[in-house]
């Protein structure tokens, strides 16, 4: 006996890597192996976080509370305020915002949290862009959703147009995914895209979830985000959650620290789910979280670092393969004609691990996956190994393969 929704979940986009690679050695040996397949940044954790993290033994002997501290949702409430310039009291610390153990379970909760059984009598819909985090497409199976896939390619501006689904569809639409700056494809959804996005989410009734956890990983100019959206609308914050995370604004992706904040309703519904079967954060975690979300001086240097290396990634591969800057994220998005034949090929004469830009994305209705062309490249080592990588990967797709 076991819950058949999970026949439905597609394998994880690194377990069709490693298939795709099992049995290939890679002609330069181990040490010159490179994982970019995957984006987790290497840059080291800002070390201000060790003494907080032991700095008292007994509250590692408590159950953590699960809407963590007073004192982390308030400084949640006042980055965000900073970052985003929102008007004293639109977001309340006790009401708008709470803690989550990694953006990842919470984006994923955000199913349950989301989707009922039906919505005008039929089955509910996800939107989802297209390519996108996987994550998404699970919440969507496992919630009894019907996935339905929005291009976000380069003919929309890498961001899904949501405005443009037929109305039968958003009147059937339980929650929607934006993705900004967005994964894959490093593009960011502008001000104005996510003000259309959350007045189609009120206007049809459905929860828009803002993904902004590469909000801080960025180029020209720091994205909007969607709770900025809501401040240029008056301040409401109905049908509109944001996720966001320490991950990679921080170098800490094992610190599985992150927050929601929004709608207040939501918000306390997700609570109250969560305390039933969440994750909760240790009051140390929530503490060194404190900390991190205080500190900008570590985040101007983990800007800076992936800035130089988008530098060197624009010399390298600058008017090849469809090389663009993107707006944000730690992510190149090439367009290499097959990308997994390219994968294959990188990893076999090169020993660079990167993933096909198809284990990213669905076929759509006419037919085409998106991602086909393309691989996803993480610039997550030291500027360095990177650059000397970007070096042998022009070369490999260069020669041909
Ligand atoms: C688009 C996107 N959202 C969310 C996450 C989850 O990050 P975390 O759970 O570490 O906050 C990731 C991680 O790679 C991601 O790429």
């Amino acid at each position: 006996m076991y819950n058949t929704r999970l026949d439905g979940l597609t394998e994880y986009p690194f377990q069709r890597l490693a298939s795709l690679l099992s049995g290939v050695t890679p002609e330069v040996g181990p040490a010159h192996e490179i994982a970019m397949s995957i984006g987790e940044p290497q840059h080291t954790p800002p070390a201000l976080i060790l003494p907080v993290l032991t700095q008292s033994l007994s509250d590692w002997g408590k159950y953590p509370p699960t809407p963590g501290t007073p004192d982390f949702r308030k400084t949640v409430t006042a980055w965000i305020n900073r970052r985003y310039g929102l008007p004293a009291g639109m977001l309340d610390a006790e009401k708008h915002v709470l803690p989550v153990a990694g953006s990842r379970e919470a984006l994923f909760m955000a199913g349950q949290l989301c989707v009922p059984p039906t919505k005008t009598g039929q089955t509910p819909v996800i939107l989802i862009p297209n390519p996108f985090y996987q994550v998404y497409f699970g919440a969507a199976v496992m919630n009894g959703a019907e996935p339905v896939f929005v291009p976000a390619t380069a003919e929309t501006g890498y961001q899904p147009d949501y405005a443009k689904i037929p109305t039968d569809v958003l009147a059937r639409t339980a929650m929607a995914y934006v993705c900004t700056p967005a994964n894959p494809q490093g593009k960011i959804a502008t001000l104005e895209r996510l003000k259309e996005m959350v007045q189609l989410a009120r206007k049809h009734d459905f929860v828009l979830v803002s993904d902004e956890c590469y909000s801080e990983i960025y180029d020209a100019a720091p994205p909007p985000g969607a709770l900025e959206a809501c401040a240029n609308l008056g301040g409401d914050l109905t049908n509109v959650l944001v996720f966001n995370s320490l991950s990679k604004r921080s170098s800490v992706p094992g610190l599985r620290s992150g927050y929601v904040a929004g709608d207040a309703g939501l918000i306390a519904k997700f609570n109250k789910l969560r305390s039933h079967g969440g994750a909760v954060q240790p009051v140390p975690v929530l503490n060194a979280s404190i900390a991190l979300w205080n500190d900008e001086a570590h985040v101007t240097d983990n800007r800076a670092l992936y800035s130089a290396k988008f530098d060197d990634a624009a010399q390298i591969l600058s008017g090849k393969f469809g090389f663009y800057r993107p707006d944000g994220g730690f992510f190149l998005w090439l367009n290499v004609g097959d990308g997994e034949k390219a994968a294959k090929a990188l990893w076999a004469k090169a020993g660079i691990k990167v993933l096909p830009g198809g284990y990213l994305a669905r076929t759509d209705a006419a037919g085409l996956n998106p991602g086909n062309a393309f691989i996803r490249v993480a610039l997550v080592h030291d500027r360095n190994r990177t650059a000397e990588a970007l070096q042998s990967m022009r070369r490999v797709l260069e020669a041909g393969y």
